[in-house]
């Protein structure tokens, strides 16, 4: 059993992101590596670092990590799921009604000194209640953003390759479509999918130019999901009526094509970041890494 005073801890507190010579060398006779996002953890680190028995990612999705390389090599992939659905959920639909009703743009406004009068034709935005919602992904994510679309009189359609269970379609109210028909149909479009090969760019010009002309987009699941190229022609040339988004194809970067515009609402991958579910995130991280070194099966492992 591992005591914890005899773990001993090399960590990274500073904000740069280490390189991969810099994380390679910190990584030398190490056990176990907790990381976030931004780390990138491919065949190349795990071959350099071959006293790791495990990587623990302090996220849900681990695209940043080669885990059929770590598989291959005997280390043990950890993710952090269910500790952030619900805060997740809640932020895309933060995103979702700050879009809709313009919130970023009248919070501008009202400090801008513009604001002389009460105006009948101030900032008008778009209705959510009664809606069509339209998700790309029903995992927990999306079913946790199905949830709360309840309390708002929706009709939810969602695409996945799999086919929830009748009792939580009958549950949430939810009709599984392809990917076309909810786009067609939807005023809102959420994505949730993870980030593989098969879900790269896959709103694109084509499937934007699928969504309504009153529609608006909301992705906090990962930036390349987006061709974000084909989004700004979208909202430049009215595609679509807007776009909430927290993830970007190249993070920190954001397409400057999107930072004119005033019909989207821009934030830095915060979806997860609530006190309390940053603690929950760190936690898991590291129980699963205690876990493993401790010799016993991950809580969350990534199969
Ligand atoms: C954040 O982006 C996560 O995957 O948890």
């Amino acid at each position: 059993m591992l005591i914890p005073g005899e773990v001993s801890l090399d960590y990274n507190d500073s904000l740069a992101v280490l390189s991969k010579p810099e994380l390679i060398a910190r990584l030398r006779g190490k056990d176990g590596l907790i990381c976030h996002i931004v780390s990138s953890i491919d065949d190349e680190v795990l071959a350099a670092a071959p006293t790791v028995k495990v990587v623990a990612n302090v996220a849900v999705g681990y695209n940043n990590i080669d885990v059929a390389a770590a598989h291959r090599r005997g280390v043990v992939v950890t993710n952090t799921p269910d500790v952030l659905t619900e805060t997740t959920a809640d932020f895309a639909w933060a995103l979702l009604m700050a879009t809709a009703r313009r919130v970023v743009e009248a919070d501008r406004f009202a400090r801008s000194g513009q604001w002389h009068r009460w105006q009948w034709d101030l900032l008008w935005g778009a209705d959510v209640y009664g809606k069509t919602l339209g998700l790309v992904g029903f995992g927990r994510i999306g079913r946790a953003v199905a949830r709360r679309a309840l309390g708002f009189n929706m009709r939810v359609l969602y695409q996945d390759s799999v086919r929830a269970d009748a009792a939580v379609e009958r549950e949430l109210s939810v009709s599984r479509q392809e990917l076309e028909a909810v786009l067609r149909e939807a005023d809102f479009v959420s994505l949730h999918t993870p980030f593989l090969p098969e879900t790269r760019h896959l709103m694109n010009e084509r499937t934007l130019r699928l969504m309504k002309k009153s529609a608006i987009l909301v992705n906090a699941s990962r930036g390349p999901v987006v061709d974000e190229a084909a989004l700004v022609r979208a909202l430049q040339e009215g595609w679509i009526a807007g776009a909430g988004l927290d993830v970007f194809e190249e993070e920190p970067k954001i397409h400057p094509g999107l930072i004119p515009l005033t019909n989207v609402v821009l934030a830095p991958h915060i979806a997860s970041a609530s006190s309390d579910t940053r603690v929950a995130m760190a936690t898991l991280a590291v129980r699963n890494c205690l876990a493993v070194l401790d010799g016993k099966p991950p809580l969350t492992p990534v199969r």
